[in-house]
């Protein structure tokens, strides 16, 4: 069998850290037929639309979606819809992609380019599950009107929170099997003390929370665990949350391993089509300078190789390789912390770098 999958590297850094990842993704030797195709503002440039369908063709015909990254700031002007940000909105969407897994790991080797104290990140291991096709994000209506009440006679914008219970139950139901594969801990965050969303989110969870009882399990409003996050951060295991907050608490996390350019993520529905990302933006301002780090997306394919593609030993190769490479002392900048028995490289040398690791 031929893998298919279907590259859109967007704008920004995004071609230079995805030109890396496929480049480690063919070192493994497989059978992939890869189709690149043009996403967000690179798209809007060739097509006029951030999400052309001949990109949706493409995307629509592969096993799993390799994703760069999307945004500049000259495309800041645009109408809402026209903005490269809607392209990965509207293959969420469009593809179901609901369940977003955000592993947040602290490698040894990175424990002094943590922010935190190594005695509070030391080891960190945790997993946040975003809902990610629903939430606020998504919600109708949405838009501009002219207010009522105290404000009445003013213009005012406004968008919807809400989550139907086919929703919650879905994406806990992740949320729990993947506890079950873990430490078999679940923290459910939401913000049930001011919100009727939460209340109901609370609701399904508990219920669906009675199904694995094996599954330590806790709620927690989201301003704690943002505070907990960096508190103690170790006392996570997996986070389940919904859109909005998983989007915040997502970038807290990766902070704590040192940098954004180490976290990779995987957005799955349910037949385990999954678009594969790193979880950090297009940086417009380190593009084309060979600086950016390509170990999220490098580690996004490792993620492809498992949940899509079935692949599990293959995701083993490269996420040792990646370990490997860290061993050696191997740092782009933003994990260059303070040790200065590493050695410094670009985007380049540090794909070229995990090739080579390869075994
Ligand atoms: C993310 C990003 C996106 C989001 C943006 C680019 C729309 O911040 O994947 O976390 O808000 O989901
Ligand atoms: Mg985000």
């Amino acid at each position: 069998m031929t893998y298919k999958i279907a590259v859109l590297s967007g704008d920004g850094i995004g071609p230079e850290i995805i030109k890396q990842a496929v480049g480690v993704l063919t070192g493994l030797g497989l059978p992939l037929e890869i189709t690149e195709a043009k996403v967000g503002g690179a798209a809007y440039d060739a097509y006029g639309h951030p999400l052309p369908s001949t990109t949706m063709e493409i995307v629509e015909n592969a096993h799993a979606v390799l994703f760069g990254a999307v945004g500049d700031w000259k495309y800041d002007t645009l109408a809402r819809e026209l903005r490269p940000e809607q392209a990965i909105l509207g293959l969420r969407k469009s593809l179901g992609l609901f369940a977003n897994l955000r592993p947040a790991i602290l490698y040894p080797e990175l424990v002094n380019a943590s922010p935190l104290k190594p005695e509070i990140v030391c080891g960190l291991d945790i997993l946040i599950v975003r809902e990610l096709t629903g939430d606020i994000y998504f919600g109708q209506p949405r838009g501009e009107r002219i207010a009522d009440g105290t404000f009445k006679g003013e213009r005012e914008g406004y968008d919807t929170m809400h989550y139907a219970e086919s929703e919650v139950r879905r994406i806990a139901k992740v949320g729990f099997e993947a506890a079950r594969k873990r430490n078999k801990k679940l923290c459910s965050v939401d913000k049930a003390n001011v919100l009727h969303t939460s209340q109901f989110w609370r609701e399904i969870v508990t219920d669906v929370s009675k199904s694995y009882p094996d599954v330590r399990f806790s709620h927690m409003y989201v301003d704690n665990a943002a505070m907990q996050l960096v508190r103690a951060p170790r006392e996570f295991d997996v986070i389940i949350t919904g859109n909005l907050f998983g989007d915040i608490l997502s970038d807290e996390a990766a902070m704590l391993t040192g940098s954004i350019g180490m976290l990779p993520s995987a957005s799955l529905n349910d037949k385990r089509k999954g678009l594969y990302e790193p979880s950090h933006g297009s940086a417009p301002n380190m593009a084309g300078k060979d600086v950016a780090n390509p170990l999220a997306t490098i580690l996004s394919a490792a993620m492809m190789l498992r949940y899509s593609l079935n692949l599990p030993a293959q995701a083993d190769r490269i996420e040792n390789a990646v370990r490997q490479v860290l061993k050696n002392g191997i740092r782009t900048a933003d994990i260059l912390g303070g040790d200065t028995s590493t050695t410094l490289v670009g985007t380049e040398e540090m794909g070229n770098a995990v090739l080579k690791a390869l075994v």
